[in-house]
């Protein structure tokens, strides 16, 4: 028996989100922004940081990577680029790439390579949460949220199969200890 625990409450995130929101446009003053939003984990992270963010040069695209099947919670290892729908060309531009989780890191290191080959001006990566035990693949983040355990969490985005995403919370797995009557 598995019992969801909170591991980040609603209000945190908000404010480590709010203060992010401030480094990052301090970092880009003035400047356009192309985020990069990696469907579907990031969607929470990216909308409450881009109204944050108060810059009337910011743009949202999109592209959905997997790696993960069924109702796995370890990474396939194996990347597929699902979507790669960029509307926007990003040749000469700043690109931040938004995610949920770094775990292993492989799939940041597969689109970073996939996405330098457009010649953007620069590329950065946020991260709301990340996993630094599991690295497989070394990469510079820029912006992380919270860096966590080695738990498989869920909620504010994340998901296991679809599953639990919506929860405005992130928790985990705790194994239920069967007490003797
Ligand atoms: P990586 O390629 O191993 O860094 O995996 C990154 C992707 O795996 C993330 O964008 C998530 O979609 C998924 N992932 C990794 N850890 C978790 C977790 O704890 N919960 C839910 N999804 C996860
Ligand atoms: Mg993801």
């Amino acid at each position: 028996m598995e019992e969801l625990k909170t591991l980040i409450k609603e209000e945190e995130l908000t404010e480590r989100i709010t203060e992010l929101a401030n480094q990052i446009s301090n970092d880009y003053q003035g400047k356009e922004i192309i985020l990069i939003s990696i469907l579907k984990g990031s969607i929470f992270f990216t909308v409450e940081l881009a109204k944050k963010l108060n810059n009337p040069n910011v743009k949202i695209d999109f592209m959905r990577v997997s790696s993960y099947e069924g109702k796995r919670t370890k990474s396939s290892g194996k990347i597929k680029l699902k979507l790669d729908v960029l509307e926007k060309d990003i040749k000469g531009k700043d690109v931040i790439i938004i995610e949920d989780i770094i775990d292993t890191g492989n799939t940041l290191a597969y689109l970073i390579k996939h996405l330098q080959k457009k010649k953007p001006n620069s590329i950065k990566l946020c991260t709301l949460l990340d996993k630094p035990e599991r690295r497989e693949t070394e990469i510079n983040v820029d912006y992380v949220g919270f860096k966590i355990p080695n738990e498989f969490v869920v909620g504010y985005g994340l998901d296991v199969d679809d599953h639990y995403r919506c929860l405005p919370y992130v928790g985990y797995f705790k194994k239920k200890t069967l007490t003797k009557k």
